[in-house]
């Protein structure tokens, strides 16, 4: 089995943001569930460097493009890093192999007469690069997402026959309803499909910076015909060898709801055009929120995932996003909510559950974990759990596995309460069900956080060490049973996984040995 998972590629105009940070770290997470099932897994994201968006600010500093994206894209590479992604390449638009697969595509489709020459008259937005309709702009002449006014222009450019599409377009979208996730979306992308579709530009004139057209060197391609192929090019050269033959076509692209219209409609008309296969899915997410409005670099409020990382660690902004926001909405995030569900959930449910269940063994059993049968209650309360984790992952259900897995934690530290381990241990006579206790906590903790892994692995690794499992990159899920792994190892205690934060250090505190 192998698995193909794209991101969208980053303008380098500017510093990434949180919401980059969101859609790069959903990729990882099925990534690294997907190697847990034993797949074989391609992870693509990048950089997207040509085009307005880029030249202008480029101009704006005073630097070439060229070196506007060297510099900037630094940043997106240390983003990537510091999230903790596990990435199989990351892409340039800039990247030569990149360009010339462009060009190859382009040129077959103008051989085969699906791009032609004309001229195009409207409006444009130079962040969106993109063309606006009259229905979709604001007050006149803005933009609807940017809120700067739009450029009225008239140009000599080829078309690419996206109308020649219309038919089989809506054809792709009534036999796999599941081509575009979630179901809003798909409604949203099959009336715009419905509504009537014009033939697009493919290529831009008095533009310098792009990929040339190569039977007509005076223009460049237009950057989202250049930006999307990415997802194709990547595949031929990004490991070294061509793995076209292993990855395609991607099994999900995870994108934002910005750019629907380009990955739902121009993307699979060209692959048509292309006579490549179609993605399996494109899973489009919500905005993140700040106050209320799109966190944007060009609205201003943006957080800085990088600061993030400094006060809360890489692990809690991995969980944070996909706990906050269910994944697929949009939803309002705040550093106030980031340090509740901290301590709330991660320093307390998960953090005090681990050491807890590791201090216990430690002083009650002397650090080895006790033989015993699982407790049955738990059994009932952990069956079934890998595969509905795994059906939900399957759906790009990132927050509803997410929830699965943390009602296990709960459990895990309700059953704590109930069974008081502190007062077996004063009793002799109830040695054989402190050991079940015990044996039953080791295993829980167990199973979450090998489930948990994918989203947090940094603390779920530490987790598992200290349980005495044989570090792994992508601890597998077949291991996840609840009761299969037998006592006998022997437990290491660890520091706190998520230290308490300071500023809230009054919450109340949980009862209990530890
Ligand atoms: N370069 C194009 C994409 C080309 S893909 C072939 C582009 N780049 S972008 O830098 O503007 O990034 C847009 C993407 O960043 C969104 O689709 C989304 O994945 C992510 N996000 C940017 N802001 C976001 C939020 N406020 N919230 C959630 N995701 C956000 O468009």
């Amino acid at each position: 089995m192998s698995f193909y998972v794209t991101t969208p590629i980053y303008y380098v105009n500017a510093q990434p943001h949180l919401g980059h940070a969101y859609t790069t770290i959903a990729a990882d997470i099925l990534a690294r569930h997907r190697r847990q099932r034993g797949e074989e897994v391609f992870f693509l994201t990048g950089t997207d460097e040509h085009g307005e968006p880029v030249a202008q600010v480029a101009e704006r500093e005073g630097v070439s493009p060229a070196e506007l994206a060297d510099r900037n894209v630094v940043h997106f590479k240390r983003m990537v890093e510091a999230l903790n992604c596990t990435n199989d390449f990351f892409i340039r638009t800039t990247d030569s192999e990149h360009e010339a697969g462009v060009q190859r595509f382009m040129q077959g489709l103008y051989d085969r007469g699906e791009i032609y020459e004309g001229t195009y008259e409207g409006w444009y937005c130079p962040n969106c690069a993109d063309f606006k309709t009259d229905q979709e702009i604001l007050d006149g002449n803005l933009c609807p997402i940017h809120r700067i006014p739009l450029e009225w222009v008239k140009e000599d450019n080829y078309f690419f026959k996206l109308s020649a599409y219309q038919e089989r377009l809506e054809r792709l979208y009534a036999e796999r309803p599941g081509f575009i996730a979630p179901g809003i979306r798909y409604n949203e992308a099959l009336s715009f499909i419905t509504g009537g579709l014009q033939d697009v530009s493919v290529s831009r004139p008095n533009l310098e910076w792009g990929v040339t057209v190569p039977w007509d060197t005076n223009q460049v391609f237009y950057v989202w015909f250049d930006a999307l192929l990415n997802y194709y090019t990547a595949l031929e050269y990004g490991t070294g060898e061509d793995v076209r033959d292993r990855f395609w076509p991607p099994d999900v692209q995870i994108i934002g709801k910005d750019i629907l219209k380009f990955h739902a409609v121009f993307w699979p008309a060209m692959l048509m055009a292309g006579e490549l296969e179609l993605p399996e899915q494109i899973f489009i997410h919500g905005f993140l929120l700040m106050q209320g409005e799109k966190m944007s670099k060009t609205l201003g409020n943006v957080l800085d995932p990088f600061l993030v990382i400094d006060l809360f660690g890489v692990d809690a902004l991995r969980y944070y996003c996909f706990r906050e926001v269910s994944f697929g909405q949009d939803g309002s995030i705040s550093t106030e909510g980031f340090e509740a569900r901290y301590n709330t959930e991660l320093a307390n449910d998960y953090g005090n559950l681990a050491s807890r269940t590791i201090a216990m063994i430690d002083r009650y059993r002397g650090g080895t974990v006790p033989e015993a049968a699982p407790p049955a209650e738990l059994m009932e309360d952990f069956a079934g759990l890998r595969e509905t984790v795994a059906a939900h992952l399957d759906k790009v259900e990132l927050s509803f596995a997410l929830e699965e897995i943390w009602k296990r934690v709960r459990r895990l530290n309700q059953f704590v309460e109930q069974r008081a381990p502190w007062n077996l241990a004063k009793d002799d006579g109830s040695a054989a069900l402190l050991d079940e206790t015990l044996y039953g906590l080791a295993e829980g903790l167990r199973v979450v956080s090998v489930l948990l892994h994918a989203y947090i692995p940094d603390a779920a690794g530490k987790a598992l060490a200290a349980l005495g499992v044989a570090p792994a990159d992508a601890p597998p899920l077949d291991d996840v049973e609840f009761g299969a792994r037998p006592g006998g190892s022997e437990v290491e205690r660890i520091p706190p996984l998520f230290p308490r934060i300071e500023a809230i250090e009054t919450a109340p505190s949980q009862t209990g040995a530890g």
